[in-house]
């Protein structure tokens, strides 16, 4: 499979290690152009390369969107038409401005994102899990203690692919419902964060 990442840095370059680990191949891309990629384009190796975030959008069979939430509609939407995005990212009023309907409770960045990319499958995923935390942690499936992850989306099969991948790079995976309900796993929530077993990110869940 080929993935695409737009935006390649801490987290984006986590799980381009990742997936290449896995066996896929990496479509890289930043905001400032794929000659500043080179270096970690090399230490990935013969399967990833760095195009624009156009191209990584084209080329990917999912594409991940990881960039400052803030920055969001600076996304390609035509390229990723159809296809499953998977959205790590949070909103930080801090970094990225105040967005007054996110404040008031009521959407949430993940739905923001989807209704910029409106034929999109849009599945959060990623978002509550710290970067070094994500290279570092996976196990094989069935191992005792596995960590889970959560997930969020309003598209079963999009669900089911992400629930995939995520098991290949080492992690169970709770469904948490559809896209709306990532606010039960973002900033300040208890499943924001911790390393949880599924049935400790179920009841981290439910408390959110
Ligand atoms: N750090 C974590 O542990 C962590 C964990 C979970 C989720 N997250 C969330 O995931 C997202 C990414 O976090 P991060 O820590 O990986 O951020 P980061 O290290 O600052 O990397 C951001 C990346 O996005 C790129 N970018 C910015 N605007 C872009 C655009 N318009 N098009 C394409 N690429 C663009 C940046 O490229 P340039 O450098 O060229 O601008 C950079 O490669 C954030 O929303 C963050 O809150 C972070």
């Amino acid at each position: 499979m080929v993935i695409g990442l737009i935006g390649s840095g801490k987290i984006g370059g986590t799980l381009a290690k990742l997936a290449v680990d896995a066996g896929h191949s990496v479509v890289l891309s930043n905001s400032r152009g794929p000659h500043t990629l080179s270096e970690l384009v090399a230490e990935l190796g013969p399967n990833a390369r760095a195009a624009t975030a156009a191209e990584a959008a084209a080329a990917g069979d999912i594409v991940v969107v990881t960039i400052p939430f803030g920055r969001y509609r600076e996304v390609p939407v035509e390229p990723l038409d159809g296809k499953i995005v998977i959205d790590t990212n949070n909103y930080y009023f801090e970094r990225d401005g105040h967005f007054p309907e996110i404040d008031a409770g009521e959407t949430t960045d993940s739905e923001v994102l989807a209704a910029h990319l409106p034929g999109s499958r849009v599945v959060k995923a990623f978002n509550s899990i710290n970067f070094a935390h994500l290279a570092e942690q996976g196990l094989p499936a069935g191992a005792e203690n596995r960590r889970a992850l959560p997930i969020s989306g309003d598209d079963a099969e999009a669900k089911k692919v992400v629930t995939e991948l995520t098991d290949s790079f080492g992690f169970d995976v709770v469904d948490a419902g559809p896209l709306a309900e990532g606010r039960r796993f973002q900033r300040d929530k208890p499943a924001y964060g911790p390393r949880l077993t599924a049935a400790e990110l179920r009841d981290a869940l439910a408390r959110g």
